[in-house]
């Protein structure tokens, strides 16, 4: 069991870290949960029908006192959800400011009850450049429930005071804790007496989290000939109408703009000579990758639905009954995608420049769930169509999807 409390002023992109960390370990069978303190004041208030200008969050007013009431009812519900029996590892995510050491220290004693000193981890995320900090608001908070109604200058207006209220107060962590600090978003860390394999972990993936949302594309190889003759696996090249896909789909970034994209694609053929429509532009820049290779079928690669079904009924339905458990005999299961991808989905994480993957139709299936928070094992019969793009965008904290049949 682990707890990560985030630490830092408002806009400091603590909910983004803290949402991105909780989808990449719910990912590695973790299961994971983050207690928002500002989601349970909201609803709180939300009750009362009142609306929080930077005022009711001055040290000084009177409001001071139920602002802290609230944030620790979110840290005994964080508390009574560690207690929860679980057949996996836990680990919570107390998202708040918790920017005084007095706060902290409370915190650390209300955790004594279900975890060590050594198992909190806290993450603080230190700003001081304006610029981020605006871009951080333009990103998030222009959308933030405190705003509803209120016009873009004057919720940004309000936040910026809201933030100075905070500072009154504020202190950084001091040496006695584990912590990781994050300096302007990445520019700088400092790690202080990480103790655990876990708190490494989380510092490494920290480390690499891109704090720009960039677009990922997503889509299966242009048709190929075994697709044509209804075959499983294999290594077969494009037909005619697949080769015209990929004319199309580098006709279709060619123009949206100028922008470098990186293009990660299986080591098959009719992955590649898909993508190497891109090479002819130096703004994409294309990368091989085994990991992104179908499902391997093992000893019914080449044989088509049909085949196993009147040769190996009983395999076949072994198969269908659970495709994230269950392989064709010598092959991979679902399950086994999802460790092998695994690098991959840590790529996108911490990826630059827009990404455009040319994989297959399990591969797509499984970074589909992986981006659309599916659980992976509801993701095995979802319809990817052939010849069809898929563009993940970022907003506020959750990936929305659109497709485009080119
Ligand atoms: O049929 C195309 C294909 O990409 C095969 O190569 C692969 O075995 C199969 O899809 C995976 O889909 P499913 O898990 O539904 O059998």
């Amino acid at each position: 069991m682990h707890i990560i409390v985030m630490v830092g002023l408002p806009g400091r992109g603590k909910s983004y870290m803290a949402m991105r960390l909780c989808r990449w370990l719910q990912w590695k069978n973790i299961d994971c949960k983050i207690f928002n303190a500002g989601d349970y004041r909201r609803k709180f208030l939300e009750k009362e029908h009142t609306f929080t200008d930077y005022s009711w969050f001055s040290p000084n007013s009177s409001t001071f006192a139920l602002k802290e009431n609230i944030a620790e009812s979110a840290l005994k519900d964080l508390i009574n959800w560690m207690k929860q029996e679980s057949s996996n590892k836990k680990v919570a995510i107390f998202d708040a400011t918790n920017s005084t050491n007095n706060r902290r220290d409370k915190i650390k004693k209300m955790l004594s009850d279900v975890v060590n000193e050594n198992q909190i981890l806290f993450v603080e995320s230190i700003c001081d450049d304006q610029s981020i900090i605006n871009s951080n608001f333009i990103e998030d908070k222009k959308n933030n429930e405190d705003y509803v109604d209120k016009p873009v200058d004057d919720a940004h207006e309000d936040f910026q005071k809201r933030i100075k209220e905070y500072e009154k107060n504020y202190e950084s962590i001091n040496d006695n804790e584990i912590y990781i600090k994050i300096y302007n978003i990445g520019k700088k860390f400092i790690m202080n007496k990480l103790s655990s394999n876990f708190q490494t972990k989380m510092a490494y993936f920290l480390m690499n989290l891109n704090k720009k949302r960039i677009t990922i594309y997503l889509t299966r190889h242009g048709q190929s000939q075994d697709q044509l003759l209804s075959k499983i696996g294999g290594n077969s090249n494009l037909t005619d109408h697949g080769k015209k896909y990929a004319d199309r789909l580098l006709n279709y970034f060619d123009l949206s703009n100028n922008e470098q994209y990186d293009i990660l694609c299986s080591d098959l053929m009719r992955a590649k000579n898909t993508a190497n429509v891109f090479r002819s532009n130096n703004k994409y820049n294309v990368e091989i990758h085994k990991e992104l290779n179908e499902i391997y079928g093992g000893e019914f690669e080449g044989m088509t639905y049909e085949q196993i079904k009147e040769k190996h009924p009983l395999i076949y339905n072994l198969r269908d009954n659970n495709k994230y458990k269950n392989s064709w005999p010598g092959g991979e299961s679902y399950y086994d995608l999802t460790v092998r991808l695994e690098p991959i989905l840590l790529r996108i994480e911490c990826n630059k420049n827009k990404l455009i993957i040319v994989a297959h139709q399990a591969i797509c299936r499984i970074f589909y769930a992986y981006l659309m928070n599916i659980d992976p094992k509801d993701c095995v019969n979802l319809e990817i169509k052939s010849h069809r793009l898929y563009e993940f965008t970022q907003e506020k904290h959750h990936r929305q999807v659109k497709w485009y049949d080119l």
